[in-house]
């Protein structure tokens, strides 16, 4: 991918459509408000947006103790869930986005705190480059954050299902661990044809705490694409 350099940085042009997302989403943080902020490389360019801005609002919340940390070093308060009253915006990427703006999540591992400070957001604005869109979901493998204890019983289960598990090792082949100190177990579906099915057929399974299915929970979705920033509706919320 050609290197391009974009305010003294240089990144790759995928780089360049997430930080143009990121840059947009700030349009949508009210002022003085505590906002729900995300995971991962593309949330992390909205971390260096917020940073501009932080005099404007009164602190985050965060999906992980990586965003939590990286918001701290950048000056902005970060707040425990459980003590606000209420967030109108969560801003995070995503791994996969279909048509309908269904979502995979939790590459990073951190799916179920996502999960929560989604749910909680009256707005959840995706920001994502261009190759997160898909037609259908599951090339990308479908993050399921799973209690260690029988954990290698729920991954016979899902083998049985034909789910193809994988438990998410670390470079020294150690277990993955979340915040929540639980193991992630990674899907190899290929494809999803029936998400819907698949997420009742995950959180039902004794052992599954959260799964990487985001439904219908994204309001607006803005897509960094070459061409400038393009924001998507959710027509069904
Ligand atoms: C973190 O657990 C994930 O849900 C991320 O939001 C997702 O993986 C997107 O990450 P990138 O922005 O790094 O692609």
């Amino acid at each position: 991918m050609a290197a391009v350099t974009v305010e003294n940085v240089s990144m790759n042009e995928q780089d360049k459509m997430k930080a143009a997302a990121a840059r947009k989403a700030i349009d949508y943080v009210p002022e003085g408000a505590i906002i729900g902020v995300g995971t991962g490389s593309t949330a992390n360019f909205f971390i260096d947006e917020l940073a501009r801005i932080k005099d404007r609002i009164e602190g985050a919340v965060a999906s992980s103790q990586a965003t939590a940390d990286r918001l701290k070093a950048i000056g902005i308060q970060v707040f425990d869930l459980n003590g606000v009253g209420e967030l109108p915006v969560y801003v995070d990427g995503c791994d996969e986005i279909n048509h309908y703006l269904h979502m995979i999540k939790g590459g990073g591992g951190a799916l179920t705190r996502e999960k929560i400070v989604a749910a909680v957001a009256r707005e959840f604005v995706c920001i994502c480059d261009a190759s997160k869109l898909v037609d259908v979901m599951g090339k990308f493998p479908l993050p399921v954050e799973v209690i260690p204890f029988g954990a290698g019983q729920v991954i016979k289960k899902f083998e049985a299902r034909g789910y193809k598990p994988v438990l998410r090792l670390d470079a020294d082949g150690k277990e993955v661990r979340t915040d929540e100190n639980n193991f992630v177990v990674d899907l190899h579906l290929e494809r999803i044809d029936h998400p819907q099915e698949l997420a009742e057929d995950l959180i039902n399974t004794v052992g599954v705490v959260e799964h990487g299915l985001f439904l219908n929970m994204v309001d607006k979705v803005i897509v960094g694409d070459p061409n400038g920033p393009r924001v998507m509706t959710n027509a069904n919320k």
